[in-house]
């Protein structure tokens, strides 16, 4: 398989070095059949390259089965350097996002009961752990409508951009929401939604009836996403997969990792029907970039959905995740999430790597017979 590398900005590159070294003992240790392919992207390759998705990274993305992607971006000062059109979210994200048609993403929210104190929330709302999938629309609505800007009558500026679905848009993605959901023990579906305001909900939530025709055992349960704001802080472990469109799911899906403690520990999956990328759900961080205390989490996190949902190697997975929680159960944090808890120790990017690395190391693999 070749997996098409791109580090990205800030804090990326450091976290994917130590995402990459799990690949490299997963390649030594279980043979996975991968070949790593390093590509420019992000503002650093506008800067070199003048373009931040330059074609050279088209070309190998396009050659490659999976893209594993950094966080990408400046503060909100330094972005004013690049032509709006050149920003890296709109010209490189959303680009990739399109060029790919990488509609669903997945963006599991995990804590267990002994990581609860990670969450800013109350033991008795936190104490049984979260354990929820946000599936969010990825290639749609307001994000990918159609964008005016100009003056209007009366001589003020104006802008107009539209909110645009249409039914196979909102059909393939609810499908993978209710495919996921009955794969679940819970089996339950909350679709979050605005249809007392909005027609493009009333749409969503016409096909979603339709859709769930077809999937019996799993229970729905229709939310509207102001109340779904509300929900997520007030009785977080109610939920189980949560479907939304594209904007709802940008929002809620960092307020979910709020919730959690920290954006850190929100890996993501985006998924297409020819290609799939992975690739952290927060920013580049340029605050603490190359200080060696950024949270490889979500980078390493990516790298267990990666091996689970596009390579088909669960069982790494698997320890992929057990090693990333228990560093977590153990109280072990790096600096962003360590100022919150009491008798947290405090580990740098680098000896959070380290310790996936030595317990993979000490994995019995001779139980688990090759893929
Ligand atoms: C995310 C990010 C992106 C989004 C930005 C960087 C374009 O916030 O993946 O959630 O809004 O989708
Ligand atoms: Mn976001």
């Amino acid at each position: 398989m070749k997996v098409a590398v791109l580090s990205g900005d800030g804090i990326g590159p450091e976290i994917m070095t130590q995402a990459l070294r799990v690949i490299d003992l997963l390649i030594e240790q279980r043979r996975i059949d991968v070949e790593i392919i390093h590509a420019p992207f992000g503002a650093g390759s506008y800067f070199d390259h003048g373009h931040p998705f330059p074609d050279q990274t088209k070309k190998i993305c396009d050659e490659s089965d999976i893209i594993l992607k950094g966080p990408v971006g400046l503060n909100h000062e330094d972005s004013k350097k690049i032509p709006i059109e050149l920003q890296p979210e709109r010209a490189a994200i959303l680009a990739l996002r399109q060029r790919y048609d990488t509609f669903a993403n997945f963006r599991p929210v995990f804590l267990s009961p002994r990581m609860s104190h990670f969450s800013p929330l109350k033991p008795s709302v936190i104490s049984n752990g979260i354990d929820f999938i946000m599936i969010r629309e990825l290639v749609g609505g307001l994000y990918f409508g159609k964008k005016t800007r100009g003056e209007d009558l009366a001589g003020q500026r104006f802008v107009e951009e539209s909110l645009e679905y249409n039914e196979k848009q909102i059909r393939r993605v609810l499908t993978i929401a209710f495919e996921l959901a009955n794969k679940r023990t819970r089996r339950q579906l909350h679709n979050i939604h605005k249809s007392n305001v909005l027609l493009s909900s009333v749409l969503w939530n016409e096909i979603l009836e339709e859709v769930a025709s077809d999937y019996p055992d799993v229970s729905v349960k229709n939310m509207l996403v102001d109340a779904a704001a509300t929900a997520l802080c007030l009785d977080p472990s109610q939920f189980d997969v949560m479907v939304m469109e594209n904007m709802f799911g940008d929002i809620l899906s960092d307020q979910a990792g709020g919730i959690i403690g920290s954006l850190g520990l929100m890996p993501s999956a985006c998924v297409g029907e020819k290609k799939s990328y992975f690739e952290p759900s927060h920013g580049s961080a340029p605050d603490i970039a190359g200080k060696n205390i950024a949270n490889p989490y979500s980078m390493i996190g990516s790298i267990a959905m990666m091996l689970e949902m596009s390579m088909n190697y669960q069982i790494e997975a698997n320890e992929v995740w057990v090693a990333l929680h228990s560093i977590m159960e153990k109280g072990y944090v790096t600096a962003d999430l360590g100022a919150a808890i009491d008798d947290a120790t405090i580990i740098s990017t680098e000896e959070f790597g380290s310790k996936v690395i030595d317990i993979l190391k000490e994995v019995d693999w001779s139980l688990h017979p090759y893929n």
